[in-house]
């Protein structure tokens, strides 16, 4: 008798271990699976945008640093600024097509008149966007989901200005 008590004990208390391992262990995989796909992409997307973003620094150090300076003030009067800049925040995708074919206008940058052409800046849709890119969050505290998308880049005309 005393036996069968404590055999019963066993079984009764092993069964209610098991199913509760069983239902904690389904919600928990179930969940994990929800999450799983979310999360490759998302990782996916942020080492892609990590890449671009350091092409763009790259491209930024080698070349644009000369004219709009190492903090992206520009020098007033001869080199707009790209920090802080109304007329590139007013419109970022103009400025891939200016660092990709140059821009020879007259333009108001935050109340002061350029004038002065810039010539040509990179070869590909793809730097442009990720100097832009690296301009938009670097100086000017853009946030990821903010950022310019390749798409944004697909009606723009590869056509150089001639000086
Ligand atoms: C040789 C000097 C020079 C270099 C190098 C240069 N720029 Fe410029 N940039 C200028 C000048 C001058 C203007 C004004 C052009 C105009 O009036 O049409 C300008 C204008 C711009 C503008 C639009 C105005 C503004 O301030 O928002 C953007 C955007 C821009 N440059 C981005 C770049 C990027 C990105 C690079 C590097 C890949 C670069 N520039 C390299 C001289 C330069």
């Amino acid at each position: 008798m005393k036996r069968f008590t404590f055999l019963s004990v066993i079984t009764v208390s092993s069964a209610i271990l098991l199913s509760s391992c069983g239902g904690g262990g389904t919600k928990e995989s179930s969940s994990a699976n929800e999450n799983t796909p979310k999360e490759e992409v998302k990782t996916g997307d942020n080492a892609a945008l990590t890449a671009q973003l350091q092409l763009g620094e790259k491209i930024y150090k080698e070349k644009c640093i000369v004219c709009h300076q190492i903090d992206a003030k520009g020098v007033p009067g001869a080199f707009p600024p790209l920090a802080g800049s109304d007329y590139l925040l007013a419109d970022p995708k103009r400025g891939i097509a200016q660092t990709l074919n140059g821009s020879n206008l007259e333009m108001v940058v935050n109340g002061v008149t350029y004038k002065a052409p810039m010539t040509p800046q990179v070869q590909t849709k793809e730097q442009a966007v990720a100097v832009i890119n690296y301009v938009l969050k670097t100086f000017n505290g853009y946030t990821d989901d903010k950022l310019l998308k390749m798409e944004d880049a697909e009606d723009i005309e590869i056509n150089p200005i001639k000086l």
